[in-house]
């Protein structure tokens, strides 16, 4: 990918990280504490009223997630510290990619379980997106399994991602926390 001589990603690109980042947290503490703390049988139709929380805020971020690839190819991200291993460096590479693919992915494959289930994928409480698939138990079988497997290796990932940032900033000392929070004077 392209980078920039600005130490400093976009004012636009900030927003939407950490827009994005709340959102996406949000959503999978919601959707988590759903899906297991939460039982059709004990808590009846509250578990049918957090499951469409969730939704609504999930899929919000497939509009924003199209809006910050398009950002990224046309505003390069600024250069990793040189003081970085290329080892190092590729790792990061490597975390962001595969962040970007989360990003897509889960809600791609939430949108398929609520459909292949029989339900409505809706957007802040206002619409619905269009239904792609009509219900489809076989596959729900694949589906299911496959968002519940992708948020979890997703919650690793931010885990990671949020250590890695930590580092950065408080035992390397380098400018990559700086860059995602700060413009230049
Ligand atoms: C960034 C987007 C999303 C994240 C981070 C996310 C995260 C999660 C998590 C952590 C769970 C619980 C998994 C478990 O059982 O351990 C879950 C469940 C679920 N998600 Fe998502 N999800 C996202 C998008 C969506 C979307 C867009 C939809 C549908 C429109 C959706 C529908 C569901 C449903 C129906 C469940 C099952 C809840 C339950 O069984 O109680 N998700 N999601």
């Amino acid at each position: 990918m392209k980078t920039s001589n600005s130490i400093y990603y976009t004012r636009t690109a900030q927003v939407l990280h950490w827009l994005m980042a709340i959102i996406f947290i949000v959503a999978w503490g919601i959707g988590f504490y759903s899906g297991n703390f939460l039982s059709y049988d004990v808590d009846g139709s509250f578990k049918g009223d957090v499951i469409t929380l969730h939704k609504n805020i999930a899929t919000t971020i497939i509009f924003l997630v199209m809006i910050r690839i398009f950002w990224r190819y046309t505003h390069p991200a600024p250069n990793l510290p040189k003081n970085m291993s290329n080892i190092m460096k590729g790792l990061a590479h490597l975390g962001h990619l595969l962040l970007y693919v989360i990003l897509v992915a889960l809600p791609i494959t939430g949108c398929l379980y609520s459909w292949s289930a029989g339900h409505p994928a809706p957007v802040l409480y206002l619409f619905n997106i269009p239904q792609l698939i009509d219900k489809n138990p076989e596959i729900m079988a694949v589906v299911k399994p496959l968002h519940i497997y992708l948020s979890w290796f997703a919650g690793l990932l931010i885990v990671g991602h949020i250590a890695a940032a930590l580092k950065h900033h408080f035992i390397d000392k380098d400018t990559v926390l700086i860059s995602m929070t700060r413009q230049p004077k």
